[in-house]
């Protein structure tokens, strides 16, 4: 086995549990068979190709004649099997020693880690190493960052299929390329295998198809036209998770129409089984619902359309959902704000290989931490893995997250005129939040409630106007104290973004929302009347009735009346007061969440537990609470005593 293949052996978590998998890798077959079924799929092998090297290779020949006497100024080596072959054709009739001092004469490319290691075993050196994603954009971008093509004589090493984008941009920049075909490639002499998974791909008979190269596509595609099942095999992967080996190959399989689920994080194969292992079954819930809702907006049919409702009505005697109503519960739910974060070391791992925004565009990776976290913790609810800052991205404020400092926003709104650059915001544009919804919501939907959030307009506007975090929100006081009326346009523009964005999260599927106002509690209750109570109703009034809200803020002991005016069936309580007190102020007529110092999850276990204790016992067993921190985990947080903390609730508050 070779080191593509170790990565996946030593673990076989997350498995496929049952799947059937279509994988056309040729050369590696035997490898892949052996990976899917360790991950417990069902392993249908098609190799797609075979690799034939082109006898009397004259274009390597002639190649190398000219390379030798000096014609080119630029070698390109595309693939690390071509680079090889290439010299072994030379090498029939030329000294390698020749071949290699010819190149490091002049300027050498390597597309990538496959070409780089080819050339440094055969002994040459690369001038110019392309970064990932190892495109021929990447390439072009880098070559031409380093020489000036015009009028530059420049050979590419070809394997399979020519780069026209790549000759293209090449020729456009003023060079004079020469195409070295070294391998070429057909479908595979026994074609029954590849036939058979066709066949199972359009009955609808197959659930993962993994790519492991651009010319399998094309042979998939081909031979399936051939057949005259071009139509239902297309259809049949539109069903089926796709995964791709790399960009390069994603392309290919976009150009026929198709689309790409999943790429792995390295261009590997082990890491393509592992990542479809984890992300399949998501994709396939995700995909064949949205396959049955559109079949059910098409057909009048009003039994099937009733159906597609079934999952939010299954869920409404769930104890979080019925606690939202202040319904009695067998038990008080129970979860915890930022139950994905960075005290468990499965969010850890994804995050070493992603930075925290591209975790949460990827709705794939969003659902994956989301639903890990309901998993681990056998907590009462979900909440979307993704920030209350998300919507300040279509605000093109420049919106980043330093590591260490939290998010900076690099140009903050200060004056009228800052808030008229603010584009028109349409929410569509944090579409893979609805995506990641669409994602969770069907990997759970029969078993536990989904909590889609947004920022309340003012803490969203604390962080547009500072700049980031901040301790004293000196800026944004002085803005509404200054500005009022610019004050009241910046949230009102925030307020209908925000409705926006909750309705959009709903409609994917959020059965709860959850506003957060987290720094709210810096304001007086007069200022909070005037300057953040009408924007916030404002929001909530846009939710539909039977969506609950959650209302949450810190620091607002002294706020929680007005809040309760603004909106929301559910109040947010931080450890700052009492539970029992805070409840009876608000007369019973809301439900309320809280309320555990998150700090003491740092403390041992029989002291968490009876921290718990405590505040069910403030509770009272009155209908209506759900247990939560008064504020979200922190990073150094030890996640047995989150999972400690959850099973204490669950079994001390049974009834
Ligand atoms: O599990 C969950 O609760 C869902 C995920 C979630 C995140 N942010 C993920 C996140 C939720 C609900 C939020 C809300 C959020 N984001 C709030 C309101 C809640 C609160 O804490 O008061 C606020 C103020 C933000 C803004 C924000 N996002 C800050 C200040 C920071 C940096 C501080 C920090 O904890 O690192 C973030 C980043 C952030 N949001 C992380 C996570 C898991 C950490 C990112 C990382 O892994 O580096």
């Amino acid at each position: 086995m070779n080191s593509e293949t170790e990565s996946s052996s030593s673990d076989i978590t997350p498995s496929f549990g049952g799947l059937r998998v279509v994988a056309f890798e040729s050369r590696m077959a035997a490898e892949v068979a052996t990976m899917i079924r360790r991950r417990g799929g069902v392993a249908i092998i098609a190799p797609a190709m075979r690799e034939v090297p082109l006898e009397n290779n004259h274009a390597a020949l002639d190649f190398a004649e000219r390379l030798l006497g000096g014609e080119f100024e630029v070698v390109v080596f595309m693939t690390g099997v071509g680079t090889r072959a290439l010299f072994a054709a030379m090498e029939t009739r030329h000294q390698r020693p020749a071949l290699v001092t010819a190149l490091a004469a002049i300027t050498t490319v390597a597309r990538g880690p496959k070409p780089i290691r080819a050339m440094r075993d055969l002994g040459i050196e690369p001038s110019i190493v392309v970064p990932e994603p190892n495109t021929w954009r990447e390439l072009l971008s880098a070559l031409a960052a380093k020489v000036e093509l015009k009028g530059k004589r420049v050979a590419v090493q070809e394997y399979g299929v020519s780069n026209h984008e790549l000759t293209a941009g090449l020729e456009a920049r003023g060079a004079r390329v020469t195409i070295v075909p070294v391998y070429r490639w057909t479908l595979p002499a026994d074609r029954r295998p590849l036939r058979a998974a066709l066949n199972a791909i359009a009955a609808g008979a197959a659930d993962v198809a993994i790519f492991t190269s651009s010319n399998q596509v094309t042979n998939v595609i081909q031979l399936a036209e051939a057949e005259g099942i071009g139509d239902s095999v297309k259809r049949g992967f539109a069903r089926m998770a796709v995964g791709s080996i790399g960009p390069v190959c994603s392309e290919q399989i976009r150009a026929y129409g198709l689309g790409v689920d999943f790429e792995p994080e390295h261009s590997k194969l082990g890491h393509l089984i592992k990542e479809a292992a984890a992300l399949a079954t998501l994709i396939l819930i995700a995909k064949r619902a949205d396959a049955g809702r559109i079949e059910a907006v098409e057909s009048p049919s009003p039994r099937r359309a009733a159906s597609s409702n079934a999952p939010r009505s299954l869920l409404t005697d769930h104890p979080m959902m019925k606690a939202c109503r202040r319904e009695a519960t067998p038990y008080t739910p129970v979860w915890l704000m930022r139950q994905a974060g960075r005290y468990m070391p499965e969010y850890r791992r994804v995050r070493e290989q992603h930075e925290f925004l591209e975790m949460c565009k990827r709705p794939e990776l969003s659902a994956e931490v989301t639903v890990t976290a309901v998993e681990r913790l056998k907590v009462d609810a979900a909440i979307i893995f993704a920030d209350i800052l998300l919507p300040l991205i279509p605000m093109e404020v420049g919106l980043h997250f330093e590591k260490g400092d939290g998010p900076v926003i690099d140009r903050p709104v200060r004056t009228e005129a800052d808030l008229e650059r603010i584009p028109a915001v349409d929410v569509a544009a944090l579409g893979f939040v609805g995506d990641a919804i669409k994602l969770v919501h069907r990997a759970l939907a029969a078993t536990t409630p989904l909590i889609g959030f947004a920022g309340a307009p003012f803490t969203l506007a604390s962080y547009l106007i500072e700049g980031g975090s901040s301790r004293q929100y000196q800026a944004t006081k002085t803005f509404m104290y200054t500005q009022p009326e610019t004050w009241h346009r910046l949230m009102e523009l925030l307020a209908r973004v925000t409705a926006d964005y909750l309705k959009m999260q709903i409609a994917a599927g959020a059965d709860i929302v959850q506003i957060f106002d987290s720094w709210v509690g810096s304001l007086g209750p007069d200022d909070y009347r005037r300057f953040v109570l009408p924007h916030t109703a404002s929001v909530i009034a846009a939710i539909p009735a039977d969506v609950p809200v959650i209302h949450f803020g810190t620091v607002t002991g002294n706020l929680l009346e007005l809040m309760r005016e603004a909106g929301g069936d559910v109040i947010g309580l931080d450890w700052r007061v009492n539970l029992a007190e805070a409840w009876a102020r608000l007369n019973y007529s809301v439900a309320v969440q809280g309320n555990l110092d998150p700090i003491a999850l740092f403390a041992d276990i029989p002291e968490i537990r009876a921290r718990a204790r405590a505040i069910l016992d403030q509770a009272d067993g009155r209908p209506g609470h759900i247990f939560n921190l008064g504020h979200g985990i922190l990073p150094e947080t030890p996640a047995e005593h989150v999972i400690a903390l959850v099973d204490a609730v669950h079994e001390m508050s049974a009834r």
